[in-house]
């Protein structure tokens, strides 16, 4: 297991369903980041309340939106973590406002974007230093989520190539996860030599305010996927895009 991992949008749905499992590991990571926008409100409750009772969950203070929030949480970080590395950044936190072409509007483009794709750009980008350290620290042969990586919470609907409007028209959403996944691409290209992964995962659709209740996986099989998926990742899965099975989606 990582001794460090960072989640945003830990508060709720899957990011605070991967901190619970994180933390009920049989080797739980040593420090367990959940960051959340609200961890004072009514939305950090559960997320709260699930850290007093696992001492190596530290709540952080993290909208992906505002680039000094981002900061001052890699700052706050880093003076938990002191001379050790940050292994994995997952990028989880992400919104979806449903529309086709009639409804959507300029401004629902440029705040999808801003938090499902420079959000997590921006989040890498703080937490730069801290991976090339823990990729610098480890004796990990290859490229591991245990060494250093970078998981970008995609979704099928991103997919061009396996397009299904089934899925729902949900251009911004849609738009948003195809450049998430090229930012994966981009990540992998310049990340790889200094032994930092990089990969795009799919959850599954599944039962969160986000997937809705006629979605057919629970937050816990997806996650006890994605966690399983996350812990077997090498070299040969650097810049794919799995889902929660480990299976490969086409772009
Ligand atoms: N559920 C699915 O079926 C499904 C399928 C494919 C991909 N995904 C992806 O999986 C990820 C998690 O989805 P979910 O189903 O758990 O969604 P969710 O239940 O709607 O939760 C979204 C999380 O993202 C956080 N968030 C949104 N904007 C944020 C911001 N600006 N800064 C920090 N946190 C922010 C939310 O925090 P607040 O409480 O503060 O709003 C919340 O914790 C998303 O990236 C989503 O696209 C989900």
């Amino acid at each position: 297991m990582q001794k460090a991992v960072l989640v945003t949008g830990a508060n709720r749905g899957l990011g605070l369903e991967l901190i619970r499992q994180l933390s009920q590991a049989e080797r739980p990571p040593r420090y367990l980041f959940a960051a959340c926008r609200e961890p004072e409100g009514a939305r950090g409750r559960d997320l709260k309340n699930l850290a007093k009772c696992v001492s190596n969950i530290k709540i952080v203070k993290m909208d992906v939106d505002d680039l000094d929030s981002i900061q001052a949480s890699a700052e706050e970080i880093q003076k938990v973590l002191k001379n050790d590395g940050l292994n994995l950044v997952i990028n989880n936190a992400g919104i979806n406002i449903n529309g086709g072409l009639n409804e959507v509007t300029p401004e629902i483009m440029m705040k999808t974007h801003k938090t499902n794709v420079v959000g997590p750009m921006m989040v890498t980008k703080a937490f730069l230093p801290a991976l090339l350290k823990a990729a610098h620290q480890s004796d990990e042969p290859g490229l591991s989520s245990k060494k250093a990586a970078v998981i970008n919470m995609s979704s099928i609907m991103g997919s061009v190539e396996s397009f299904n409007i089934e899925h729902g028209k949900a251009y911004a959403y849609r738009i948003s996860k195809a450049a998430l996944n090229m930012v994966t691409k981009c990540l992998t290209n310049e990340l790889t030599p200094h032994g930092i992964l990089c990969a795009s995962v799919h959850p599954g659709w599944v039962k969160t305010d986000m997937g809705g209740e006629k979605a057919p996986l629970t937050k816990e099989e997806s996650i006890q996927g994605l966690i399983r998926v996350l812990s077997k990742l090498s070299d040969n899965d650097n810049g794919s895009f799995l889902d929660w099975r480990g299976e490969r989606i086409l772009w």
